[in-house]
């Protein structure tokens, strides 16, 4: 069904590395359908842009690598471990030229829920002015939980998700770095939105998850010291997701909401 509705079409995921385990999450979910010689995967623009393409459907899904959505210094794909992030008031368009004629959009930025509310509108403004809502269906995806802070859901101080093996079993919890206010207001400015932007609420469902991050078995930087190694809390990845996993729940999630929305 998905691949059908696909036919013709160009898809874009468009932030950055947990919008990137989003695509990768869509692409595993969907290529399995597709015979060998049916499908490729190419890199363009330095790794910026990958485009998944189910040649029998005409149909792409690419991926943007844009960890603002505006110019920053983070922009290169491979090279972007940077302490203090500068981003570009007012240059969207950089990146955005490579958007403007997709049929669906999935935005997602980590970053971008830490900055003010004032990029958040200017995007929204873009939005408005670029995209066609008669051909292009918006998505917005919310903020990704981590768990940093066992302390968070009754764990000891000073440890985080490693070694966590079990889901958060109450049904109230909210993490300290999900901050319900921003999504509130966040909420009310695309409720008012002229474009339809329709928001893949995941935040509370993943926060759950304390036991689904990639934590210490993700693909490190660099070697890592014996000091780090002897004390493995202190490299575990507590914000990004393993696959299969989480994040193919927030694409049944799309799945759902594209075909009733
Ligand atoms: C393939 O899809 C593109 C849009 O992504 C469209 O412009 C083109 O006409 C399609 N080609 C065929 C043969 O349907
Ligand atoms: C991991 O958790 C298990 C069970 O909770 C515990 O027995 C073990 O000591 C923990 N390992 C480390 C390295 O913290
Ligand atoms: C997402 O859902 C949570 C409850 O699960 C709610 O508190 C939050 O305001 C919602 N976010 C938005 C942007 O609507």
């Amino acid at each position: 069904m998905m691949l059908e509705t696909l036919r013709g079409k160009r898809m874009m995921f468009v932030g950055d590395s947990l919008n990137r385990g989003q695509f990768v999450s869509f692409v595993c979910l969907l290529h399995q359908l597709i015979p060998e010689d049916q499908k490729s995967m190419q890199s363009f623009d330095h790794d910026s842009l990958t485009v998944f393409t189910a040649k029998e459907y005409n149909a792409t899904i690419e991926f943007y690598w844009a960890p603002f959505l505006l110019e920053s210094n983070s922009d290169n794909a491979v090279v972007h471990r940077i302490s203090d992030r500068v981003v570009r008031k007012g240059s969207i368009n950089k990146h955005g030229r490579h958007w403007k004629n997709v049929d669906i959009m999935v935005f997602n930025t980590y970053l971008w829920w830490m900055t003010g509310l004032n990029m958040k509108i200017f995007m929204l403004r873009w939005v408005k002015l670029n995209m066609d809502p008669k051909k292009t269906r918006v998505f917005f995806t919310t903020m990704s939980p981590s768990h940093q802070k066992s302390i968070d859901w009754g764990g000891e101080a000073g440890k985080n998700c490693y070694n966590e093996t079990s889901m958060i079993e109450d049904p109230n919890y909210w993490g300290s770095d999900s901050r319900k206010s921003i999504m509130q207001v966040i909420g009310q400015v695309f409720k008012k939105s002229k474009v339809p932007i329709t928001l893949l609420n995941i935040t509370q469902l993943s926060s759950y998850r304390k036991d689904a991050h990639t934590s210490i078995y993700k693909k490190q930087w660099s070697p890592l010291t014996p000091e780090q190694l002897a004390n493995p809390v202190s490299y575990a990845d507590c914000v990004h997701w393993c696959l299969p996993g989480l994040q193919d729940t927030w694409n049944e999630l799309l799945f759902a909401k594209l075909f009733y929305p």
